[in-house]
């Protein structure tokens, strides 16, 4: 991989500047590849060689970038040495890079681009990773498709980091809203529907209460006993609830699958009404648990202590708030998994909630709380299907499943296919990930199918449909190929801006593992996507010398091997026809 050039590099500036290489070699970067001209393999910026005390200030950047320059030598890793804007670039022996690229691809297989150098240190521990958590008998709005998508993207990546990672979604399962699904339920639920369409009937049961309760004291007194009885532990009412609770998270299970997403735990509120009590008195030992004139309990989060900022923490009677809730569930899963980081994935609307949450930690005096970061997201706007607004994910998958179906039905390359439904599924499934890790996370955006599902540009679709053909090349050529893989044959600009692309991969990932933004590694496999076609177009495999075949046909393999993982990364599965 990109290593034993991005240290050879580094070794050379070393012995300039008497900087160890070590240290040097993070700050060798290969070069963004550009469709439209040929660019040198590396570059070193001369602003990061001063900020890092490499090299003394002193005359302008250009005048240091070509006096360092002069002093560094070609050699038989380095070709050429040029002065670019404030960079040092760099030329490495072209056979060697084609070498190089393909070996590291075909020996690392999956773990190209993870296992590199730029990792080397990368604390791994355990990472709890909180995502989707909906809740039961409301609506799966998009927020919580995006958190579910942004949560397995970021759970997927901890892990081939190497990570040993736990995945919890934190249901909806308590509250008021247990009270009033109870009493609508005893009046007009139904035990067959609520077998055949569990989520649907819950919502429709949650729906009409709702509405009844508007204008009825007498379901809402019957809400407010049935709550009580639940919270008081009357067993029927208890094995009602559970009931709910269990129908529901089976029928999030099967979608979820359809989304490739698992939990390793269903937790919910619903397991910390008493924990967050405990909490209460803990605060209040401390003497951090104020009164407010209205009698609600709070704790004060103002730098003077005059109660300015402060967090609500308990109602006038006595019951526990969302808050309190997650004061208890972050205490409780230290104590279960000792974690090293914890992420919880929600929309932006929550972030004061997990600012507020982080800092009741720190005055409760736990030092993991620096441990714990929230991932904020921004709003999707106008997601529809057919039949209206999105009450389910469910809604989303088949639309999404649909529409690809009769785009594929009407395009004239689509393939015959054993399950076109299935491939329809994960192409569909892939293009609502792409439109959604396009931009940066915090980003609303406005969702339209149409673009979602284009099969040019930027979209899953495309990332899929290149895939797909690497993949069918592969099954065409492979009985073809007897002979060695030789360098020489991969010389052409397209193979080359391939191979300068692939070298890139792992600071790609880096990129991403710094700020958990989707965004670099999306843009990354389109542009390789985007080169793959090209390379495809010129660069023909069948009918040729048989080494240039050869050379080519190893090429589109290791392409199509870091495509994948990169697609599997993001939560998609590869589909190898379409
Ligand atoms: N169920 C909540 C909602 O739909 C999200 C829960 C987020 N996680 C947490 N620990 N508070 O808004």
């Amino acid at each position: 991989m990109a290593c034993l050039f991005r240290r050879s590099i580094a070794a050379q500036l070393s012995r300039i500047l008497g900087t160890p290489t070590e240290k040097l070699i993070p700050m060798v970067s290969a070069v963004p590849v550009s469709k439209k001209q040929q660019t040198l393999d590396f570059r070193v910026s001369v602003n990061s060689l001063l900020a890092d005390d490499c090299l003394k200030s002193g005359s302008n950047v250009q005048s240091r970038a070509k006096t360092l320059s002069e002093q560094l030598t070609c050699d038989d890793v380095v070709t050429e040495i040029a002065v670019g804007q404030g960079t040092i670039n760099f030329k490495v022996n072209r056979s060697l890079l084609a070498e190089v690229v393909m070996q590291a691809i075909s020996k690392k297989g999956s773990k190209y681009g993870i296992d590199s150098e730029l990792f080397r240190g990368y604390p791994c521990g355990r990472v709890i990773v909180e995502f989707s958590s909906p809740n039961i008998a409301k609506k799966f709005h998009a927020g919580h498709l995006r958190s579910t998508i942004i949560g397995n993207f970021i759970a997927n990546l901890k892990q081939a980091l190497g990570n040993d990672v736990i995945r919890i979604n934190y249901l909806g399962d308590w509250g008021m809203q247990f009270g009033l699904l109870g009493a609508g339920f005893q009046l007009f639920g139904s035990e067959v529907k609520l077998k055949t369409n569990p989520l649907q009937h819950l919502f429709d049961v949650y729906v009409e209460v709702n509405k009844m309760a508007e204008n009825s004291e007498d379901i809402q007194k019957a809400a407010q006993v049935f709550f009580k009885k639940l919270e008081g532990g009357d067993e029927q009412t208890l094995s009602m609830w559970e009931q709910f609770r269990s129908i529901s998270i089976e029928e999030y299970e099967k979608i979820y699958q359809r989304l490739g997403v698992h939990f390793d735990d269903y937790s919910g509120e619903s397991m910390y009404q008493e924990k967050a009590q405990e909490v209460l008195c803990l605060l209040d030992q401390k003497g951090l648990l104020k009164k407010t004139k209205q009698g609600t309990g709070v704790v004060d989060l103002s730098p003077n202590g005059d109660l300015s900022v402060y967090a609500k923490i308990v109602r006038c009677d006595g019951t526990s708030l969302y808050l309190t809730r997650d004061v208890a569930a972050a205490i409780d899963r230290m104590k279960k998994y000792d974690f090293d980081q914890m992420i919880y994935v929600t929309d932006k609307e929550q972030c004061t909630h997990f600012q507020q949450l982080f800092e009741v930690l720190k005055i409760m005096g736990y030092n993991w709380t620096e441990r714990c970061q929230h991932v904020p997201f921004g709003l999707v706007k106008g997601m529809k299907t057919r039949k209206g607004d999105v009450v389910f994910l469910e809604d989303v998958l088949n639309e999404a499943r649909l529409r690809m179906l009769q785009n594929m039905a009407a395009s004239k390359t689509t393939k015959e296919l054993e399950d076109p439904e299935d491939t329809a599924e994960k192409v569909g499934v892939a293009a609502l990930i792409i439109q959604d890790f396009k931009g940066p996370l915090l980003s609303d955006y406005e969702f339209d199918w149409d673009r979602v599902l284009q099969s040019q540009g930027d979209t899953g679709v495309f990332l899929q449909y290149t895939h797909a053909r690497l993949c069918s090349l592969q099954r065409t050529c492979e009985d073809d190929l007897q002979t060695q893989f030789n360098p020489a044959y991969l010389q052409d600009p397209q193979a080359i801006a391939l191979l300068q692309h692939l070298l890139r991969y792992d600071e790609v990932l880096h990129q991403v593992s710094e700020d958990l933004q989707p965004k670099h590694l999306v843009n990354y496999l389109v542009m390789l996507s985007r080169l793959a076609s090209i390379a495809h177009r010129t660069l023909h495999v069948k009918g040729n010398l048989p080494q240039r075949a050869t050379a080519r046909f190893l090429l589109f393999k290791g392409t199509s091997s870091v495509l994948a993982s990169g697609m599997k990364l993001l939560g998609i599965t590869p589909v190898e026809k379409m």
